[in-house]
């Protein structure tokens, strides 16, 4: 099976037992995913009964659909991600964005944990993500383009709405949430990064380095998709932490950043439901 036929399969299974109509996808990184438990759920559906769809093997990725409703607003919840260190192609771990697309969703929120490289960042701070580097990963759009989907060459001149940062900004100054901004850089993992690729990353203008978000990013630019992100600086990159960095840490840090990352994610949904 090519990519092309596993996102069909995979939609027609899903669209079988799923009837819900998401207007925003919400994809809940490492240690955030309480917030689908926050949700007015409508209906369920783990990863692992769709035949075909990449399912995560990360402790701390819960690994399902939530559909509901977040003030109001129909949206899709990833709880947990596949990542591509799990072994899976770029092309498959995108394959979730491209299904939500499938299901209706319009506008791509993405989270998740990252390690923190701006100079002055603290752990637990969130991340308004502005612009990306996805130099160190293979594209996701490798291979034959799927035309129905989008063009062979995307822009990606725009690839987080400033339309929704503005959302996102004006409810973090009304909630008194600080919220820095910057360039997320995506590794291919497992490993974290040494603290010399970390002052290469930071040369290289990057505020924030994690193992997931520039492909989905990507995947969701190429089928038209609106996209922001917020990245909770769940530890301090290699070489700027002052301790070994470990997976305990990120999640922990997440579980710490809940409430206030709950409310930020709800109140963005919120403005952004009613907005356009
Ligand atoms: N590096 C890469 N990915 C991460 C980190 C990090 O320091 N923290 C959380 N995800």
């Amino acid at each position: 099976m090519n990519v092309k036929q596993q996102l069909e399969a995979c939609y027609i299974h899903v669209s079988e037992k799923i009837s819900f109509q998401p207007k925003i996808a919400l994809v809940l990184g490492s240690g955030l995913g309480a917030f689908a438990d926050r949700i007015d759920v409508v209906e369920t559906l783990d990863y692992a009964d769709i035949p075909g769809f990449p399912v995560s093997t990360v402790e701390g990725h819960a690994g399902r659909f939530v559909f509901g409703y977040c003030e109001g607003v129909p949206v899709a919840v990833m709880q947990g991600r596949v990542h591509m260190y799990e072994s899976y192609s770029p092309q498959e771990a995108v394959l979730p964005i491209r299904l939500l697309r499938l299901l209706g969703a319009e506008i791509l929120f993405l989270t998740n944990a990252a390690g923190g490289i701006q100079p002055g960042m603290k752990a637990g701070e969130f991340m308004l993500i502005t612009d990306q580097i996805s130099s160190f990963v293979p594209s996701p759009l490798r291979g034959p383009n799927m035309n129905s989907v989008g063009v062979r060459f995307p822009d990606m001149s725009e690839i987080y709405s400033k339309r929704l940062n503005r959302i996102i900004r004006k409810i973090a100054v009304n909630a008194d949430i600080p919220l820095k901004e910057g360039v997320y850089v995506q590794t291919p993992g497992p490993a974290y990064e040494s603290p010399a690729e970390i002052r290469m990353f930071r040369l290289l203008g990057a505020d924030a380095v994690g193992m997931s978000t520039a492909i989905e990013a990507i995947a969701a630019r190429h089928c038209g998709m609106e996209i922001c992100g917020i990245s909770c600086i769940s530890n301090l990159a290699a070489g700027i932490s002052p301790h070994p960095l470990t997976h305990e840490e990120v999640k922990e840090a997440g579980d710490k950043a809940a409430p206030m990352f709950e409310l930020l994610v709800r109140e963005s949904i919120a403005e952004i439901g009613k907005s356009e």
